[in-house]
């Protein structure tokens, strides 16, 4: 993935330089398989020169002192996300939608990138609701759930996709139900079911869009703290930090 900001000031200290830093694998991550040494393993490994990794890991992309949304892509997403929120918000301004739901869709899977993907809409829209209008942080919430149902109103069919990835006998469980019985009825319906509507193209290879092409959408809907995403002391500010620092033991 491309670095564009190496020449920006990174954020950390050099504090651990020198020394051999342990990464134990985040606790959600080992549940029902091996993730990796334990923390007991790893404790019996720690003394002089040996410590657990806090601050920049020198194996991650450095990010700028002031991140904002856009270094997130370049320096953390995974490239199936990155390349895949690219695709459906361009795919959106293509078919000439407005700026929100353009908006939208450039967000919906934001925490795939690089937080959690379990529960991704709610991490997602929790993760940004501080910087865009409630209506794009509800439409990201519930692309989640409406994914599940088709509206052929609107010509959108349960994803082929998701056959194969969750099995053709797959039925959400009642909360995402629930999700679908009161989106249908809120009246910002149609924002949430764009964005699923340009999902469920976005998985191609050989598009090459540039993500600077969104700066000026950014700008008017993407609320950037001047102290970059990550201190700016909002409610998801922690949530932000922990994608410039995975590997922190604490
Ligand atoms: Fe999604
Ligand atoms: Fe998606």
């Amino acid at each position: 993935m491309c670095n564009l900001h190496d020449h920006v000031p990174a954020t950390a200290d050099n504090s651990q330089d020198g020394l051999r830093r342990l990464v134990l694998a985040q606790p959600i991550a080992r549940f029902g398989h091996d993730g990796g040494p334990t923390e007991k393993e790893l404790m019996a490994q720690l003394g002089p020169g040996t410590v657990f990794m806090m601050g920049d890991n020198p194996e991650l992309s450095t990010m700028p002192k002031r991140p904002t949304l856009l270094d997130f892509f370049r320096h953390r997403f995974s490239d199936i996300t990155f390349r895949h929120l690219l695709q459906s918000a361009k795919t959106a301004l293509d078919a000439g939608h407005e700026e929100k739901i353009v908006m939208a869709c450039l967000l919906h899977d934001i925490s795939n990138g690089a937080l959690i993907r379990t529960d991704h809409g709610y991490w997602s829209a929790q993760l940004v609701a501080p910087y865009v209008t409630e209506e794009i942080a509800w439409a990201v919430q519930y692309h989640q759930a409406l994914r599940y149902f088709a509206d052929e109103s609107v010509g959108f069919k349960y994803p082929d996709s998701y056959k194969s990835y969750f099995g053709t006998d797959y039925t959400p469980p009642e909360y995402i139900q629930q999700a679908h019985d009161e989106a249908r009825n809120h009246r910002w319906y149609m924002t949430s079911r764009l964005v699923t509507i340009y999902d469920t193209y976005a998985f191609q290879d050989g598009w090459d869009i540039d993500p600077e092409d969104f700066t000026d959408i950014i700008g008017r809907n993407f609320r950037e703290p001047e102290d970059g995403l990550g201190f700016d002391n909002s409610p998801t500010a922690h949530m932000w930090r922990t994608m410039i620092w995975p590997n922190n033991f604490l």
